[in-house]
């Protein structure tokens, strides 16, 4: 197993270029399934959640094309991928598969809107929290599909095929809201989507399922409509780019100091996390070419923040933003509202030197004079890369263990902070 070793206290100056967003490739890879033409993505990024997903579709018969290097592309340029679904040979996603990533279980929609039928395997547990899919359940009941739970199985069936409804959400889903836009695209009849996740993903998502040819109005908002219509085309659509990882390399950088351009950065996905930063006295620009991040001597100051759903502060970014906090100059307050149990960095930012209290869904952090170097272990995605930030600022060496959850979500991380100056290295086995 890969680990990560960091030595802290290296400025970060230079540019890093922001990937295609992890949290849209999956949905619109997804996506393909709802067609039997090619649909072409380009700007994806080189994660092990696609390369799992890519594994996940080869099951259903769907063959994936990942485009050779054109001249003059470095490996900075995302990747362009050919999905094409013409036969779907299996409907079936089981356990082995999807447990390994939950995202997969999206594929019921376009299976069940295509096919008329889908069955697919519970998720299953997770590190944060206990994630149910009933709601995803409820938006394809809305649309007329039958569902039956068997033996850790949700088997979806609409054999003459969906058709539109209300769908209310009683509370905001990214998942819920990207199945019920595709399986609303193929049903007969118009869908009414109230209480709509407004994600900037959804909003890219239903870009591409326009050029598709599917009939959606109101994404980015908090309720869509979609006209169904009978058969869906193929598209070359761009994957936008990815706001937590520019997030992440905001707060990088915001901890080791140093000016870094997030290259091909867009503000507006993620302007409650960069109004934040500007609190704790980071300078925030954004340029023609990406986003500005600078901190030049200064300390931090504290603050004060909810995470909630999109425009609001993105969970994501939370255990970011706690690494930081560990340094500020004074207490912070950092409540988390979208997943039960989600802080297990916790404990490992207090080897580091971390002053957090826990309390029910709260964290107090009081800011301390230093953190110290220490073994670590990355237990998620996103409380991974909070070690990686904490280790920028840390005195010393530290080790962190188990990195393949950085690889599912982060490209090349060690390469993008090496070459802005971060001592980092790769031990591989
Ligand atoms: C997506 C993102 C994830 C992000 C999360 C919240 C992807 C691949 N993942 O996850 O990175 O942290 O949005 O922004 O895009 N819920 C239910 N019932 C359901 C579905 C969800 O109660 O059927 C609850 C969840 O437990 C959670 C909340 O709704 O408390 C939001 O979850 P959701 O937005 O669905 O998260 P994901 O789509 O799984």
């Amino acid at each position: 197993m890969d680990r990560i070793r960091i030595v802290g206290g290296q400025r970060l100056n230079g540019t890093i270029p922001i990937s295609g967003a992890k949290n849209a490739t999956l949905p619109l890879m997804i996506a393909g399934l709802l067609t039997e033409d090619t649909l072409v993505l380009e700007n994806v990024p080189r994660l092990a959640d696609v390369s799992q997903l890519q594994r996940i579709l080869g099951n259903h018969g769907v063959d994936i094309m990942i485009a050779g290097k054109r001249p003059g592309e470095n490996g900075n340029n995302g990747r362009t991928i050919h999905i094409s679904a013409k036969n779907i040979v299996d409907t079936t996603a089981p356990y082995e598969l999807v447990s390994k990533m939950r995202a997969s279980f999206w594929v019921v929609a376009p299976l069940v809107a295509r096919m008329g039928e889908a069955k697919v395997s519970l998720p299953g547990g997770c590190a944060i929290g206990t994630r149910p899919v009933d709601l995803l359940i409820m938006a394809l009941e809305k649309l007329g599909a039958e569902i039956e739970i068997d033996g850790g199985y949700v088997i979806a069936r609409a054999r003459k095929g969906l058709r539109g409804g209300e769908i209310v959400f009683p509370k905001v889903t990214v998942g819920g809201t990207h199945t019920a836009l595709m399986a609303a695209s193929l049903a007969r009849g118009t869908t009414v989507i109230e209480n709509a996740a407004r994600e900037p993903e959804i909003g890219d998502v239903a870009d591409c399922l326009n050029k598709m040819g599917a009939r959606i109005s109101g994404a980015g908002s908090s309720r869509i409509v979609v006209e169904g219509v009978a058969k869906l085309n193929g598209a070359r659509h761009a994957v936008l780019p990815d706001r937590i990882e520019t997030g992440t390399y905001a707060m990088a950088v915001a901890m080791a100091g140093g000016e870094v351009l997030l290259q091909n950065a867009r503000p507006e996905l993620l302007q409650a996390a960069l109004d934040v930063l500007a609190k704790t006295g980071v300078a925030v620009t954004p340029t023609n070419e990406g986003i500005r991040v600078a901190r030049n001597g200064a300390g931090l100051a504290p603050v004060d923040v909810a995470t909630a759903p999109f425009p609001g502060f993105p969970t994501d970014l939370q255990a970011q933003l706690m690494a930081l906090m560990t340094r500020a100059q004074g207490t912070s307050h950092i409540r988390e509202t979208i997943f039960e149990n989600r802080f297990m960095h916790v404990q490992e930012l207090a080897r580091l030197g971390a002053h957090i209290r826990l309390d029910g869904d709260t964290a107090t952090v009081e800011g301390v004079e230093k953190l110290k170097g220490a073994p670590v272990m990355a237990t998620d995605l996103r409380a991974s890369v909070s070690l990686v930030i904490a280790a920028l600022a840390a005195e010393g060496e530290t080790m962190i263990n188990r990195v393949y959850h950085l690889d599912r979500g982060f490209e090349r991380l060690e390469e993008k902070l090496g070459a802005c100056g971060a001592a980092i290295e790769r031990i591989s086995g």
